[in-house]
């Protein structure tokens, strides 16, 4: 399943958008011109990483401090221990497009 996001001017350098989709919610994150996406859900507890902040490729949550690695998933601070899910973006004709798994 593929998903429109937006154009690529609509998330500015160091930025994130929420998006919800196939009952997901998802964070796209523009790291230096490149886009990623992750869940927007830490892993830790239940805490929306979208009201955390982007610092270069890291997301550091704003209930704990737990960061992510935006690019791999990998949690790179405690308490986060376990990955995020992270999911294939790429650009085409200045939209960004997100695949999903197909159930
Ligand atoms: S809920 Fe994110 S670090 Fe605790």
């Amino acid at each position: 399943m593929t998903v429109e996001v937006g154009t690529v001017d609509s998330i500015k350098p160091g930025k994130m958008k929420r998006i919800t989709a196939a009952g997901k919610s998802l964070l796209v994150c523009n790291v230096a011109g490149e886009f990623y996406t992750i869940d927007d859900m830490c892993t830790h507890e239940d805490a929306s990483l979208y009201l955390g902040c982007l610092k270069g490729n890291e997301v550091e949550c704003s209930l704990h401090g737990g960061r992510f690695n935006v690019i791999t998933g990998a949690a790179t601070s405690e308490p986060a221990e376990v990955a995020l899910a992270t999911y294939r973006t790429y650009l085409h004709e200045n939209i960004v497009f997100v695949e999903l798994p197909t159930m």
